[in-house]
């Protein structure tokens, strides 16, 4: 009897798994509805990827509730949803993706910290520390009204957290807003952080545990109103996709290229082409993914925002092509898979 029950059960269960199992992924399709492994909409906008032992790790704010009142401000007003926390996805082909967990979740019971579900928490990006085997993340930390102007750390031992909350600050004594980090090859690692009232772009070296800057920065893009900076290297020149500043509405991009991080700033132009182009195709980047084991081979990482329903914005991902010149090239596709990507 125990065996019958014993089979009952295990047919049962595996019935159920093959019921909830999801179609697999094979292809990219910008804009459309993105489930993960789950059947769930993927909650990770403003994210970036870290690549880790084979593996792709997705974080990005989780958006899923309805939109909170609009903050509405003297001059300016904003759309809004609580904080939830900062969602991890992992993923080996980077078609589906598997929900790992909530790796920064809000502080729901505590209205002083940073991640009070009525502050912002946005634009994450993690980076492994190879010293301190700790992974990294840093974010834009601001209170409802953006006014605090901050970047939060936080640290892990293991790519889907838990991460720990170090705390905020303004790093170099400067504002931050919109945020990327870029870890080097030789293991230095960089913030390019909105400043200056948005107005102008920091490069801030970090320390050599990530955790806070180094004190070597420079500003570039003075008075040009870049934000949602997107940094990666190709054949040792240093690319840097920004967008416009005009809230949650999409607006042309920009690159420009240095020879170090901290070098001198090439405004280059839009790296969007053709038909979109300058809505940067209703999108506004947020990642440069260097796709692995393939030379020259980028995925431009963008977040199309619905202001007004927040949690159901969705994601544009392009592919990205560093021309023989070193010129930037992305154009829209309906769909596309990597193996078709030629660069
Ligand atoms: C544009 C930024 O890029 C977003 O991350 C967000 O802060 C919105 N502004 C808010 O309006």
């Amino acid at each position: 009897m125990p065996h019958i029950l014993l089979f009952l059960a295990i047919a049962i269960i595996t019935i159920h798994r093959a019921a909830i199992a999801q179609p697999l992924n094979t292809s990219f399709r910008p804009g459309k509805k993105w489930t993960d492994t789950n059947g769930n909409p993927i909650q990770a906008h403003g994210g970036g990827i870290l690549f880790y032992e084979g593996t792709y790790y997705w974080y990005g704010e989780n958006k899923d509730s309805v939109n909170a009142p609009m903050v509405v401000l003297p001059g300016w007003s904003v759309d809004r949803v609580d904080v939830i926390g900062v969602s991890c996805y992992s993923s080996k082909d980077m078609y589906n993706w598997k929900f790992e967990s909530l790796a920064l979740p809000a502080a729901k019971n505590n209205p002083e910290s940073d991640l009070h579900p009525k502050k912002v928490v946005e634009r994450p990006k993690v980076i492994y520390n190879r010293i301190t085997k700790k992974f990294v993340m840093w974010l834009h930390i601001d209170s409802e009204d953006y006014k605090a102007a901050r970047s939060g750390v936080a640290i892990a031992d293991k790519p889907e957290g838990p991460f720990t909350y170090l705390g905020s600050f303004r790093p170099n004594g400067l504002m931050a807003r919109d945020m990327t980090l870029f870890a080097d090859d030789d293991g230095k690692a960089y913030q390019f952080y909105s400043s200056e009232d948005n107005k102008t772009m920091i490069v801030s070296e970090l320390t050599a545990d990530y955790l806070k800057p180094s004190g070597r920065y420079k500003r570039i893009f003075i008075d040009q109103s870049r934000e949602a900076p997107a940094v990666f290297k190709h054949n040792e020149k240093y690319y840097c996709i920004t967008s416009g500043c005009t809230g949650w509405a999409p607006n042309p991009s920009e690159y420009a290229v240095a020879d170090s991080p901290l070098g001198e700033w090439q405004v280059k132009g839009n790296p969007a082409k053709g038909e979109g182009a300058q809505t940067t195709f209703n999108a506004q980047g947020t990642f440069v993914i260097p796709v692995q084991g393939k030379a020259n081979t980028y995925i431009f990482m963008a977040d199309r925002w619905l202001n007004k329903e927040l949690k159901n914005s969705s994601y544009v991902w392009l592919p990205l092509q560093v021309k023989p010149d070193g010129s930037l090239e992305i154009y829209y596709k309906k769909e596309w898979k990597l193996s078709e990507f030629t660069p």
